[in-house]
């Protein structure tokens, strides 16, 4: 998968040098760049923010440099196909680079959500700061591709890198022979609609405090009814909007 990033802090995403997405990086199964979204300012103070019109409090992202960014990335990426040349051009990513801008006003980011980004082969993700990027840029972006905003939840982060960084975490992980067993992704909070149950390893007791005793019977059905107990009691406990309605 390729992942093009554009903010004005790239120095915020060293961090995927390590870890998992580190790895991925390594061995070729992610190629992740990261953009410096004032290269593409051409005043001398690099500004990429503005007063809002209509007033307000606070700036707004001007779209210029923003334009001039995601071109950039399209065009040098992503050439346009010579169709004159290849009139029967394979389709399969015809749909081009998904372009995500994080942002509070933007659909929920999930599981589901990270399964359906792990399928594309390109990504492009667009970090917000201040109140926002002027409307425009997505509207302009939308008419000719694909343009999502997505948010992490309903709170309010400074700008959109730290969003980032858990979108690339989650969908990196689903990227097949990014985890190392893949069994580990199927039991997971989430991936059945369900919070995960709770897990125990060595030593049996400690602090008092002893592992649910069916998980050392060894009686892999009893085990698995446990588990499924679990997921259910902790799901209706902690998160009810889960659940499916009760008819
Ligand atoms: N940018 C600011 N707040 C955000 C949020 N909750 N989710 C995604 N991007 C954001």
């Amino acid at each position: 998968m390729r992942i093009d990033i554009i903010t004005i802090f790239p120095e915020f995403f060293s961090v995927l040098d390590v870890s998992l997405v580190g790895k991925a990086r390594q061995s070729g199964l992610i190629d992740l760049r990261v953009h410096n979204l004032r290269d593409h300012t051409h005043d001398r103070h690099h500004s990429v923010d503005d007063t809002p019109y209509g007033g307000g409090a606070g700036m707004v992202m001007k779209p210029e440099p923003w334009g001039d960014a995601i071109d950039d990335i399209l065009t040098h990426v992503y050439p346009v196909a010579d169709l004159t040349d290849a009139p029967d051009l394979p389709t399969a990513t015809d749909a081009g680079p998904l372009l995500i801008f994080p942002s509070p006003a933007g659909e929920l980011f999930t599981q589901a959500m990270a399964r359906k980004l792990a399928e594309e082969p390109n990504l492009i993700f667009g970090c917000g700061r201040y109140e926002g990027i002027d409307q425009r840029v997505f509207d302009h972006f939308a008419e000719a591709g694909r343009v999502r905003l997505v948010s992490l939840g309903d709170y309010v982060l400074n700008g959109g890198e730290v969003a980032v960084m858990a979108m690339i975490e989650a969908v990196g992980r689903l990227i097949p022979g990014v985890v190392g067993n893949p069994e580990s992704l199927v039991e997971e909070s989430h991936e059945d609609g369900l919070l995960e149950y709770p897990s125990y390893t060595k030593p049996a007791a400690w602090r008092g405090r002893d592992v649910p005793p069916v998980l050392l019977s060894g009686n892999h059905g009893a085990i698995a009814a446990w588990r499924r107990e679990q997921q259910l009691e902790r799901t209706a406990r902690v998160r009810p909007d889960l659940l499916p309605p009760a008819n």
